[in-house]
């Protein structure tokens, strides 16, 4: 058979993680898991059935028996959603309830490309490449703003770079599978790079990958 591929693709809100997943997936032919929906399911279950986001017994409630189909995805792309789904990804049950599906997922014959916070460090510590994608937080919330105007949800610049430095803070401070660089990513700066640039530049890292899978750390931008 042919060889098992799994790649970990991390990073901030709006760095452009589910861009280059998406795009590696199409490149290897590998089916894509866009893991930040699952929790953004979970938030707005626990809002639709009117609970406080706060409310941890009743996000553990709804991890035990949501349905995936249940949201369309343009129910879960809004900016409170974002926000609220960063909150129920800090409680331990809600991670701990969504591990297994995203391993099943990752576990396919030919591999799978995940993208998310804690893929590299705890979904799958094993895959065989792993990029940590990043951008400065003001290019982050212009990409934002420009997506949520096409979206017909107007914001301002400050508010969503405001939103954008909460999450990064949320994220990355919770103790909980905190977003954080695996030892074995490579740090992809897509500040100034485009997505062709990006995209080139993630092939060509798993592509050295594939080639040869060792454990160097690398800095590409
Ligand atoms: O697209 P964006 O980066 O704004 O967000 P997302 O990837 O859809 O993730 C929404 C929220 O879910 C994040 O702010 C994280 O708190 C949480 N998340 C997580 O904790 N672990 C993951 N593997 C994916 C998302
Ligand atoms: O998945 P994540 O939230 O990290 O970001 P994304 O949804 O892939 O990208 C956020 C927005 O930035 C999208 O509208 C992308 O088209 C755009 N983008 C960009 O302008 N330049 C890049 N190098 C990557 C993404």
């Amino acid at each position: 058979g042919r060889e098992r591929l799994v790649i970990a693709v991390d990073g901030p809100a709006a760095s452009g993680k589910g861009t280059l997943a998406r795009r590696l997936a199409a490149h290897y032919g590998l089916p894509y898991l866009d893991t930040g929906l699952l929790y953004r399911m979970v938030a707005r279950a626990v809002l639709d059935a009117g609970h406080d986001i706060q409310d941890a017994d009743a996000a553990a409630a709804i991890v035990a028996s949501f349905d995936e189909a249940a949201f369309p995805e343009d129910s879960l792309r809004g900016r409170e959603i974002g926000e609220a789904a960063s909150v129920v990804a800090a409680m331990p049950a809600v991670r701990s309830g969504l591990i297994a599906r995203q391993r099943r997922f990752a576990g396919q014959a030919g591999g799978a490309v995940l993208d998310g916070r804690d893929i590299g460090t705890v979904i799958c510590p094993e895959a065989r490449a792993k990029l940590f994608v990043t951008a400065t937080p003001e290019v982050r919330a212009a990409r934002r703003h420009r997506e949520l105007a096409g979206r017909g949800e107007p914001a301002t610049f400050e508010g969503i770079l405001a939103d954008i430095r909460r999450r990064d803070a949320r994220d990355s401070g919770r103790s909980d599978a905190p977003l954080k660089l695996a030892e074995d990513a490579v740090l992809l700066d897509t500040s100034a790079l485009t997505i062709e640039e990006a995209a080139a530049a993630a092939i060509g890292i798993v592509d050295a990958r594939r080639a040869n899978p060792g454990h160097e750390n690398a800095i590409i931008s």
